[in-house]
């Protein structure tokens, strides 16, 4: 891993940059309740925010625009009034009656609950919640985090990233929902409209391609239009147009979106991903923030359609003031920009419902978190139906590594959730450090001797393998926690596990034949060991209820579920690109920034499993696998190629109750030049009894049925004969059948 020093250098860069002074407030008298039209529920939101413009002074927009510095707080000044100390803070105008807005990070939980003595639940990581594929559980999501918003008073949630893994090593892997644009927008979709359930504004980042972290904040990212549109901007404008969120952050990095972009340009300038696509194309009505420190001009990137600075004001304060007063920013554009905002308040009801602070209550936080785990964890290897454990039969089990005797893993980063009582591993109040491993408690060791009660159940650190083998050896089972770190700001040089980790699974494993492994991974790690061992589950980072879950799927009380919504290859070899770009020159230069590319026309539109098919190389686990504790056949498919819909029959061939995840992948015709892989276009989750088969209809999504076509700027459907297979993952398609669409 690099350290990632990102944040500090921003702070740094922050505090030397504000000159300006604390924001202005209107010195207007407050206008009677009577006088605000505005406040007629009956009107929509547009009309309601162009009624509030009209009665703004030029100050008072000023104040729309921009944050008011790092956490809410500018260097050597007060805390502005009504602010919480979340990421970011916009100072409202109390006089005629339209409050601040109190953001908080918010993509796996609440951030930074602890500084305000608040809990706050720790959820699975979205690429786990992701690996459901339950749209469902997807918006319980989203409505924990909003409840738990409300209740500490914030009206703003800053989540919902939705960048693609084009690389497994990316660092914030954990908080994006994998590599596949329809899955991905549509889960983080439900997550941006479960919190805005809750009347708290939601919003989806990080516009675009912050497909890695190595060097986000100079790094420019190229991309033919086509391959953008057909990829991680297909899956923002899946999420963005379904969830309609208040929000849009734009990213850190540059792109080159050619031919569109001459030269490469800022995210949070770029009036090809703002003006034209975002906001023209996709007709959003919200506003862009920048992401904390990512604005780089005043008159260039307000044109190029940034509507609001974060965290501070160093662009959009007094220089964008004298820029509207000048001319040289027309002053409808501060209009729409505004506008944008207020709509945005008034359309999720942050001003007609405002949050009513409560208590967070824990226990509920838990249930719901413990559910979505129960959804996220993927069973990728069952030899000899190893699993799940019986209860009554096992004797003894060896519970060894990762502190599984007390806690789970968490990501790290703007993504940290504060644990209760503190790290788990290293206690110490209050909130956790930003390069700290946190440690949530909860603790696998404790739920597996209470799903076993009459069994040994011991635990080693793993620390000494020796001691871990000793254990093994005279443990009828062995479970190993498996884990690796992901943060914010940095990340994974390999999919190797680190600090000796795979020579203990290879350790243990010789000692007992019956040796499962659980990993707590931010996303994929590399397994050598994985024909050695019997069993194997991927638990993610399973948040505050990740134990009972963990457990509960070794000993069958719930049935395995989850399917992977990232593909496991199986070495760094079989990526588009064997290095993370950059990371060896960062290595080499550690005190300088240097600028760099990095090639996404490598792969183009092929992200993840679509570039494993058309390289034919095989990945350890392909993209929506996953393994139930029944077993499911495929039958009978047809397709209406009118109604875009495939129809087949699942049928429980087992003798338990499962849930199966039934795919349908569609390969385009060969006029398309996209021929050489298939595309994930629909799906169902369905829960079968033993025996009982069910007739499912899919949906397929038109769009991931089309490629984009540049001169005519749209998705286009191809005439021609499209392959339309169905069946359990990516890589296992039983039924095929074909689709004809006329010219
Ligand atoms: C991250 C954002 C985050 C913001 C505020 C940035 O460093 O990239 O995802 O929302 O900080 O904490």
């Amino acid at each position: 891993m690099l350290p990632g020093s990102i944040r500090r250098i921003f702070c740094a860069a922050a505090i030397c940059c504000f000159v300006a002074s604390l924001p202005t407030f209107a010195q207007t008298a407050a206008l009677p309740k009577a006088a605000r039209p505005w406040m007629n529920r009956s009107l929509s939101p547009d009309q309601r925010a162009d009624l509030v413009i009209r009665q703004m002074t030029l100050d008072e927009k000023m104040n729309f625009v921009h944050g008011t510095g790092w956490n809410g707080l500018r260097p050597d000044a007060a805390i502005p009034a009504g602010s919480l100390g979340g990421a970011g803070y916009v100072v409202g105008v109390p006089r005629l009656g339209i409050p601040g807005i109190n953001m908080a990070d918010s993509a796996v939980g609440v951030r930074l609950a602890a500084t305000g003595s608040h809990y706050a639940t720790l959820l699975p990581s979205v690429l786990g919640a992701a690996s459901s594929w339950d749209p469902n559980a997807l918006f319980l999501y989203g409505s924990v985090i909003g409840r738990e918003l409300r209740e500490t008073g914030y009206n703003m949630s800053i989540g919902g990233g939705v960048d693609l893994a084009r690389d497994p090593r990316n660092g914030r892997n954990f908080e994006y929902a994998g590599e596949d644009p329809l899955l991905a927008g549509t889960m983080v979709g439900k997550i941006a409209e479960g919190v805005q359930s809750n009347h708290v504004m939601g919003d989806i980042k990080h516009y675009a391609f912050n497909d890695e972290e190595t060097g986000r904040t100079i790094y420019n990212a190229e991309i033919t239009q086509r391959a953008a549109r057909e990829s991680d901007l297909l899956a923002f404008q899946i999420a963005i147009t379904m969830a309609h969120p208040a929000g849009v952050m734009c990213s850190y990095n540059k792109e080159t979106v050619t031919p569109s972009n001459t030269s490469a340009d800022w995210s949070c300038q770029n009036d090809y991903l703002l003006n034209r696509v975002l906001k023209k194309d996709w007709g959003f009505q919200g506003f862009v923030l920048s992401d904390w420190g990512g604005t780089h001009s005043t008159v260039h990137a307000a044109l190029s359609g940034l509507d609001q600075e974060q965290p501070s004001d160093i662009y959009f304060g007094d220089p964008l003031k004298k820029a509207v007063e000048s001319g040289q920013v027309p002053m409808s554009r501060l209009n729409d920009m505004v506008h944008r905002v207020l709509r945005e308040m008034f359309a999720n009801g942050v001003i007609d419902d405002p949050p009513v602070t409560e208590v967070v209550n824990p226990f509920r936080g838990r249930d719901d978190a413990e559910h979505i785990a129960d959804e996220s964890i993927v069973l990728l290897k069952n030899q000899d139906n190893t699993l799940p454990l019986s209860p009554s039969s096992v004797q003894s089990i060896a519970v060894i590594g990762s502190h599984a005797d007390i806690a789970v893993l968490s990501g790290g980063g703007s993504a940290q959730v504060d644990p209760p009582g503190g790290n788990a591993v290293n206690p110490h109040p209050g909130t956790s450090n930003w390069d700290e491993h946190v440690w949530f408690p909860s603790s696998p060791l404790r739920q597996i001797r209470k799903q076993a009660p009459n069994a040994r159940v011991e635990f080693s650190e793993g620390t000494d393998v020796a001691s871990a083998v000793k254990l093994a050896s005279s443990s009828q089972i062995a479970i190993v926690f498996a884990h690796q770190w992901m943060s914010e700001g940095m990340d994974a040089a390999t999919l190797a596990l680190s600090d000796g980790q795979d020579a203990l699974v290879d350790a243990v494993a010789a000692a007992n034949p019956h040796t499962i492994v659980v990993v707590e991974s931010g996303g994929p790690v590399a397994m050598p060991w994985a024909d050695k061992v019997q069993a194997i589950l991927e638990a993610w980072y399973p948040g505050i209820g990740g134990a009972q879950s963990i457990a509960a799927i070794l000993f069958g009380e719930v049935d395995p579920s989850g399917r992977l919504a990232i593909t496991f290859p199986r070495d760094d070899a079989q990526l588009p690109r064997q290095e993370v770009p950059g990371m060896k020159l960062a290595a080499e230069h550690p005190n300088k920034e240097i600028p760099f590319d990095v090639d996404y026309n490598i792969e183009g539109a092929r992200v993840g499993y679509k570039w494993f098919e058309s390289e034919h190389k095989t990945p350890l686990f392909p993209f929506g696998f996953g393994l139930s504790y029944t077993t499911y056949a495929f039958s009978d498919l047809s397709v209406d190629s009118a109604a875009h819909t495939a129809t087949f029959t699942v049928h429980n061939t087992g003798t338990r109750e499962g849930t199966e995840v039934a795919q349908v992948y569609a390969v385009l015709p060969a006029a398309t030049g996209e021929s050489s892989y298939s595309r994930l276009v629909g799906w169902d989750r369905l829960t079968l009894g033993p025996g009982e088969s069910k007739t499912v209809t899919v949906e397929m999504n038109p769009l991931t049925l089309s490629t984009f076509d540049v001169a005519k700027n749209a998705f286009t459907m191809a005439p021609g004969d499209y392959t339309i297979l169905a069946g359990s993952s990516s890589s296992d398609t039983p039924l095929q059948a074909t689709m004809h669409i006329g010219d």
